[in-house]
């Protein structure tokens, strides 16, 4: 038998029809009064616009940030026509059912440092979930937030980090968050590793706002300490779930592949492997899975 969701009847419809339908879609959309209401931090999301579709949270906040929006401004949508993923893939999310956002941070930060800012969202959002849920969420290096469910692993968010390098600082930077809040299993997206959903995990719907808060005030607080030197990279490694197993590992714009133990990254978030000789290889960029 063949599903039919609402991602397949979207692939049928386009333009204007799309649209109309979208929005007919959203029932549980957010609104800016109650979005303003849950922003309890003093900078970061601040300065927040919402929209109900967007085409990426990320490609609008790149374009304030370049017409002089404000470090901590926060774009959040409840639908994303063409959300991005890393490495080109596209990130896909029904009407209403994940939070999908964009911050922007102007750190003037060495440009090494830019991972800090992936580093310090994956935390944050760890805590959240933990703060909200009773799931053992994980990082997946380098940036994919996921859990366990019958014993294998699914991804339930992800982090894209795009950021503008001026005379080898981080002028700016865009982190944009998806993740997978109130999903049906019909409305998962099909993945290299599996996809999940909070709501899966813990049998219940999550109210995004709440989460969306709380991961503002976290992230606001670690940027803080960040920025005065402080390296993420210890709290990092302990919540990567990869460290401490064999993994294998595609270099990214090589079909390179290392095998091996990952034992760690160093501060700026490459991932170091070492491979059966014995020699230890660094990743800064590439595909990880786990080998049994
Ligand atoms: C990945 O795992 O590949 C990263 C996914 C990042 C998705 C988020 S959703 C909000 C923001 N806007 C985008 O277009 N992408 C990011």
């Amino acid at each position: 038998m063949t599903g039919c969701n609402s991602r397949t009847i979207l692939a049928q419809k386009s333009g204007r029809a799309r649209i109309g339908f979208l929005k007919k879609q959203m029932t549980d959309r957010l609104n800016q009064p109650e979005i303003n209401s849950i922003v309890k931090t003093r900078w970061l999301g601040r300065h927040v616009t919402y929209y109900p579709i967007v085409r990426s949270t990320n490609d609008l906040l790149k374009e304030m940030a370049s017409r002089g929006a404000p470090a901590g401004s926060l774009v959040l949508a409840d639908y994303q026509i063409r959300g991005k993923g890393r490495q080109g893939r596209h990130w896909e999310a029904p009407p209403t059912s994940s939070l999908l956002f964009s911050l922007l941070f102007r750190p003037n930060w060495l440009a090494e440092q830019a991972n800090w800012l992936t580093m310090l969202a994956g935390l944050a959002c760890l805590e959240a979930i933990t703060g909200q849920t009773s799931l053992k969420v994980s990082l997946k290096w380098p940036n994919d937030i996921v859990f366990q469910r019958h014993n294998q692993w699914c991804k339930v968010g992800g982090l894209l980090l795009e950021g503008e390098v001026a005379n080898g600082r981080l002028d700016n930077a865009v982190l944009g968050i998806g993740l997978n809040v109130n999903m049906d299993s019909n409305q998962l997206p099909e993945t290299e590793m599996p996809a999940s959903s909070l709501s899966i995990g813990v049998g219940r719907n999550l109210s995004r706002l709440q989460l969306l808060s709380e991961i503002l005030i976290r992230l606001e607080q670690q940027y803080e300490t960040a920025d005065q030197g402080q390296s993420p990279c210890q709290a990092w490694n302990s919540a990567l779930m990869i460290i401490g197993n064999r993994v294998r590992a595609v270099m990214k714009g090589s079909d390179q592949i290392i095998e091996g133990l990952a034992i760690g990254t160093d501060d700026w978030g490459s991932l170091q492997i070492q491979d059966d000789s014995g020699e230890i290889r660094t990743l800064s960029a590439g595909e990880v899975t786990l080998r049994s």
